[in-house]
């Protein structure tokens, strides 16, 4: 249909894509792999509205490909590290995300994780695959109890609180640590301490935060040797938070126990050495893929859309400051040019 052009950098759920295509012109990547940078950069071009996915990088070079025309980057994930979110606002250009829909949904992901690794459902699987003879025994593939553990929670936003919740169910001791807590403050019924003395005491441990410059390899070599040698480490929120090549040599060590991961340090690419151990489960970076989560955030960035091009305050718009025109200058003008605020 006619309607404002916008580009869809991957085929959403049909939901999304029929609510998309009922108000723009979409231009859509058709293909099951990240666009090519020149081709991004090349279908960016005039366009109002960018739905990216976090295999996009939204940065200045493409956000002056996209030219002047451009009010809002929607990206199809809660994480925005893909995205130069202070190129965006001194551009003016509005940035949105998909929070709340997919919080149960990592969640569940993080807990999955945990389980398969404190029990080696993975390693049995791959065990019986190979049609050797088995047979049960008293130490056989022995675990990690869950049940009654300590579990360590870094990040405690909105999908560390739903980890912490269903921890609850497993009669656990749950120490977080947050940006925004103060070690020993109370936090509903969970205990905020110190990040070194979380991986002292944790026997597991869930990483909740984004990646920023600060958080990149939060956990080192140096702090995986805080961790208990009976540990297992969960990583369900990005991959460069972990240094692989450290959780590689611990887990060689046995300085770990286990890991489970969703997320790599250079997704795609996996450490080698994960690969082949078998104390590591890995998922593809499933956190939020189910059908009716993947949807929900499908519909959300849909609604974001085209709550811009209505001129209409997007739902999950993460840099407010570009509608008060604060970031520059010339930004309420271009705002205003642009039919994004009303007269003065
Ligand atoms: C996100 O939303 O940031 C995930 O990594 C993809 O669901």
């Amino acid at each position: 249909m006619a309607g404002p052009p916008v580009l869809v950098t991957r085929r959403l759920p049909a939901p999304a894509m029929e609510r998309l295509e009922a108000e723009c012109d979409l231009t859509v990547w058709p293909e099951d792999a990240a666009m090519p940078r020149h081709v991004l950069l090349a279908q960016s071009a005039g366009k109002r509205a960018l739905l990216t996915l976090l295999t996009e990088r939204v940065d200045d070079d493409l956000l002056e490909a996209a030219g002047e025309h451009l009010l809002l980057v929607a990206n199809y994930a809660v994480g925005v590290d893909n995205i130069d979110v202070a190129a965006c606002t001194r551009r003016a250009v509005m940035v949105t995300n998909t929070p709340d829909v997919l919080t149960e949904a990592t969640a569940d992901m993080a807990w999955a994780l945990l389980m398969v690794a404190a029990r080696r459902v993975a390693e049995g699987d791959r065990l019986l695959r190979t049609g050797r003879p088995w047979i049960w025994g008293p130490e056989m593939m022995l675990g990690r109890d869950v049940y009654g553990a300590t579990l360590g929670i870094i990040g405690y936003g909105r999908i560390g609180r739903a980890v912490a919740r269903r921890a609850a169910g497993f009669g656990m001791r749950v120490l977080v640590h947050s940006r925004s807590a103060t070690p020993g403050s109370p936090l509903d019924g969970v205990t905020s301490v110190s990040l070194d003395e979380l991986l002292l005491s944790s026997d597991f441990v869930s990483l909740h935060i984004s990646l920023s410059p600060g958080t990149r390899h939060l956990v080192s070599a140096a702090r995986l040797r805080l961790m208990k040698p009976t540990s297992v480490l969960v990583n369900t929120s990005r991959g460069p938070v972990v240094d692989e090549a450290a959780l590689a040599d611990a887990l060689e060590k046995g300085a770990i126990f286990a890991a489970g991961l969703d997320v790599y340090e250079r997704e795609p690419r996996i450490e080698p050495r994960l690969l082949a151990s078998e104390r590591v489960v890995l998922a593809p970076h499933l956190g939020s893929a189910t059908v009716g989560t993947r949807t929900a955030m499908g519909l959300l960035a849909a609604e974001n859309v085209i709550a811009a091009l209505h001129g209409d305050r997007p739902p999950a718009l993460l840099n407010p400051e570009v509608l008060a025109g604060r970031q520059h200058p010339g930004a309420a003008e271009s705002l205003r040019a642009r039919g994004r605020l009303g007269p003065r």
